[in-house]
This record gives structure tokens, sequence and C-alpha cells, in this order.
């Protein structure tokens, strides 16, 4: 469902839904006492008859409560919408989580155009302005949303709700202006992530290499980023040998996409120079090659591709909100196929570093892409810090499940920046270790190194991490994000689709760059 939002300093009467945010103190504010009054009562009548009541409404976070009306009142249905007491320091997660409650109880009353009145003038103790509890409403909303319908061609409702809004929200608000210009963030970091979930759910067969570069290159470039698309030819003579063994199995050949981000225009050295890359890995279907998977859940493995995702849909929102910084990004774009082309266990390549790596298992092919990509951007534009997202270890699921992301990092600064956008974001980090010992497994006895730990599955994240630390070079601030584990729902959560991809990374990317890079 696609939503539609409009603010505006007074009630909107063409709603056939009205919205009443309440507290735990169940007091009705300005407005609410007066619609209650207009409506003779209705509304306190029902809460106080909820004092009795066994699933009782206390005004806490994200309940709701629908109220039919009666004729003489213009809207069809008031829901309140708990917001509990509101004391919290950073209350906007519970917000939005709220936005997302009503959502569900919008969707069940079918409201075409629901208003929603934010009213917090008369509640004591709170931490809450207008502006921080309409937007945190409104991403509670549009995230709740999302569906990934374009496959669904039997559904008759379908086609309509492609081309246009279906549900109408406006927010009744003291100073529609400032509360507009904040949602457009919002906004922006909502497009973000539905690019990575969309980018996320497309089957393999119409997302590889090619089509996801094209994709890059038709979104990204009308919103000023720069897009250069390097193929097979440009990545097989530059010599990116360990990226370029990954797709060669697969019909469908390697693309490398960079994307350049100018929102400083200045022309001091500082303006044109790159503090912040972000890196991504796509392989947009991983069979795990010669080495091949079990065929059970196999489908899911479309899904490999959620790093560079995430990436294309950070810097889509870094864009959409003009963000003043200056960012790099770059994805490996790869299928990873069994055929008498592939690579095989035992071949040794030499990555663009000049390192060479001994394959012991082809389905270890996120790093080797990686390795290419993360020497590729160093060498080319020097930046100070990279970031790289990749869905990378089944070890890293088995670690930390799909509640928080694991993180490696070898600088503490960049590791307290991305810790700090994590806090204020919903998404979860958690440092985990590099190590001497890790890297050591990494070594090979007849090639610089090998793509596998010598004790195998045991810290198969770290180890992975590893190998990745070989193609950092020291000057430079990294940080590695293995998303195995949160890029893909396998239940509901609040904001996140109950299926599928979940976007899981464009909003702490965007958040660290608003509060370091900008
Ligand atoms: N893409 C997988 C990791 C993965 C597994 C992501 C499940 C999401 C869900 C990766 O390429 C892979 O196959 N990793 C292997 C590495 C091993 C061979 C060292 C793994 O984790 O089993
Ligand atoms: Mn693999
Ligand atoms: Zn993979």
């Amino acid at each position: 469902m696609s939503i539609h939002f409009d603010f505006i300093a007074s009630l909107p009467e063409t709603a056939d839904t009205l919205v009443l945010t309440i507290f735990e103190d169940l007091k009705l504010g300005g407005a609410g006492a007066q619609i209650d009054s207009d409506m003779k009562g209705l509304i306190s009548a029902v809460l106080e008859r909820q004092k009795s009541a066994e699933d009782k409404f206390t005004g806490k976070f994200g309940q709701t409560l629908v109220i039919q009306t009666p004729l003489n009142v213009p809207y069809h249905q008031v829901i309140l919408l708990g917001l509990g007491k509101l004391d919290k320091d950073h209350p906007y997660l519970d917000v939005e989580e709220a936005g997302s409650k009503l959502f569900a109880a919008l969707k069940q009353v079918k409201a075409a155009h629901a208003g929603i009145v934010v009213d917090i003038q008369n509640h004591s103790g709170n931490k809450l302005d207008e502006t921080g509890l309409s937007v945190n409403l409104l991403s509670g909303l549009e995230l709740t949303a999302y569906e990934f319908k374009t496959y669904k061609t039997l559904d008759k409702e379908n086609d309509k709700e492609k081309n246009k809004d279906n549900l109408r929200v406006t927010f009744q608000v003291q100073d529609p202006d400032a509360v507009k210009a904040a949602a457009q963030y919002a906004l922006a970091e909502a497009a973000g992530i539905y690019s990575a979930r969309d980018l996320g759910n497309e089957p393999a067969n119409e997302l590889y290499p090619e089509s996801f570069a094209q994709y890059i290159q038709k979104e990204l470039t009308p919103l000023g980023v720069k897009v250069t698309i390097l193929d097979e030819k440009k990545l097989k003579k530059m010599g990116a040998g360990a990226f370029m063994a990954v797709g060669q199995g697969s019909e469908n050949q390697p693309r490398m996409v960079i994307m350049e981000w100018k929102g400083l225009k200045g022309k001091s050295k500082a303006d044109s120079s790159y503090p912040l890359a972000l890196v991504g890995k796509g392989i947009t279907f991983d069979t795990g090659g010669i080495s091949l998977k079990p065929g059970a859940g196999m489908q899911d493995m479309k899904m490999d591709m959620c790093g560079a995702a995430a990436v294309v849909g950070a810097m889509r929102s870094l864009a959409m909100r003009k963000s003043p910084s200056n960012i790099i990004a770059a994805v490996a774009l790869a299928e990873n196929m069994p055929s008498h082309n592939a690579y095989r266990p035992g071949d040794i390549v030499k990555s663009l570093s000049g390192k060479t790596i001994e394959i012991h298992n082809t389905d270890a092919e996120g790093r080797l892409v990686l390795a290419d990509t993360l020497t590729y951007v160093q060498q080319q534009y020097k930046p100070k810090a990279i970031i790289d997202l990749a869905t990378l270890t089944g070890a890293m699921m088995v670690a930390l499940g799909a509640a928080y992301c694991g993180v490696f990092a070898n600088d503490d600064d960049l590791w307290a920046k991305m810790a700090d956008a994590s806090d204020h974001s919903g998404e979860k980090l958690w440092r985990m270790p590099l190590d001497e010992v890790y890297r050591k497994e990494m070594e090979s006895d007849i090639a610089d190194l090998k793509n596998l730990g010598t004790a195998s599955r045991f810290a198969g994240a770290c180890t992975a991490a590893g190998f990745l630390e070989a193609f950092i070079e020291p000057q430079t601030q990294w940080s590695h994000m293995d998303i195995a584990g949160v890029a893909w729902a396998k239940m509901a959560r609040s904001i996140y689709p109950s299926k599928g991809a979940t976007g899981f990374g464009v909003r702490v990317l965007n958040r660290l760059v608003e509060a370091h890079y900008e």
C-alpha cells in the first residue's frame, strides 16, 4: 500500500478516520477534548468503560482502540493511539513502533484517509516535540506499508495500487512547514529502505549483475549520483582475478559499480576527497558453485546481494535529501554458479592487490569479490574510512541471529561513530573481534592466502573478517558488517516485513553520515 502524507494546521475534515494520540494518563488534549465534546462525550465515555474492560486500553505504547462514531460526526471512526508515558530520553523508536501498530489498525478499518491529531501540549514530562512525534509516526506508517507485489498478476486490487496512493494520511500540527521539512528526511530514508527491500526481493532471473548495474544507473543518476559501471573486460584487464573467478561460472558476467556522491560543492581540497566509502557484496545468486549448497532453502540465496542493496539504498537516501557530504560507494556484482567454466576448489587466483589466494571452498565467494572491490576503492579514491556490508557467513547467523548485526572494526573511533548511529536507528550492531589468530588461519601453504579458515566452521564469521583484513591498507579505517542474519526476515518485527528483504543497513548508514560525515 502506498501512502500520501500531508500536513495542515486545521482539522482534516475530509478524513474518514480520525486518530487521536493519547498518553497513559488517558487525558484528552485540547483538540481531543474538543472532538470529544463535539461527539457529546462519547470518547471519554468509552475510556471510562474501558477501565472495567478485560483487555483494557491503558494508553500504553502502540495500543489502539477503534471507536465507531454516530451519524452526526464527519468521521466514520476515531482511533485512539496509545503513546505510553513518553518520559524516556529516546522515545523515537517507540513512537515509530506505535506508527507501525497504527498502520495495522488503519488497514483493519479500511481507512482511505486518516487524519492524525498531534497534540502534546497538555502532557508533562514529555520528551517529544511535535515534529519528533509526527515524523516518527510517519516513518512507522511508511515502513510498515511496504509490500513487494511486482509479480502478483492475479491480484485484481494490485493494478490499481501500483499507480495510485491508496491511503492518505494528514497530520494536524501547529507548525506544518517545520514538520513537512523533517518529514522529507524520513521519507528520503524510507525511499532508500524501499529500494534495498525491492532489490533484495527481486528474483535472480530478473536481477543479475548487468540488470542490477542498469538499475543503479537508471535510479541514481537522475538524483545527481555519478555512476560508473566496470564490465567483465575491464575487471579482467585491471587484474581483479578473485572477483572474476567467482563470476566466471555464469553466463551473467560480473560488474563492479561505482557511485560517487559529491554533496560538498566547494573547491577546497577537503571538499574533493572522500572521508567515507561504502562497499557492498552483491552476489545475485549464490549456489555455492562447485562446492554446491544443499538444495533445501536455496531459493533464499537470491538475497546474497543485500549488502549491495543496502549500499545503493543508502546512496539513494543521501542523494534524495541532498546530504552535504562526499561519499563514494562500490558494489561487487556477480553470480556464483557451477558450470564447466566455474572456478574450482584448489584453484589459485591472483587478486587485484597482487596477493594470491588458494580456493578451498567455492561457496566462500563473498570475501573474494569484496577483496578486489576493497582494493580498487582504496587505490582509486583513498577514502579515510571504508564500511563494507555483506551477507558473508552462515556463522554470523548462528552467532547473533536476526536481532544484531555483527560488526568488525579496526578502528575504535569509527566503531564509536557506528555505535552512536546504531543507538538512534534501531538497527542494532554488536562488535566482533579482529585478531591475529583469525588472520593466521587464512594463510595458505602454497599461496599467500586461502579462502577458508583452518578450523572450517568454527569462528566462521571471524575468519572471514580476518581474510578481508588482509586487503585493508594500514592507514584505512575499516569496518565490516556481516548482515547475513539481519538482511532477510523470517518473522514479523514491527516496521520490518514478515518475509523477505528488510533493507537493514540503509538507516544506520544514513544516520552515520548525517551525524559524523556532514
Ligand atoms: N552467502 C553465504 C552466507 C549466507 C548464508 C548468507 C546463509 C545468508 C544466509 C556465503 O557466501 C557462504 O556461503 N558462506 C559460507 C562460508 C563457508 C564456506 C566458509 C557459509 O557461511 O557456510
Ligand atoms: Mn557462498
Ligand atoms: Zn554468498
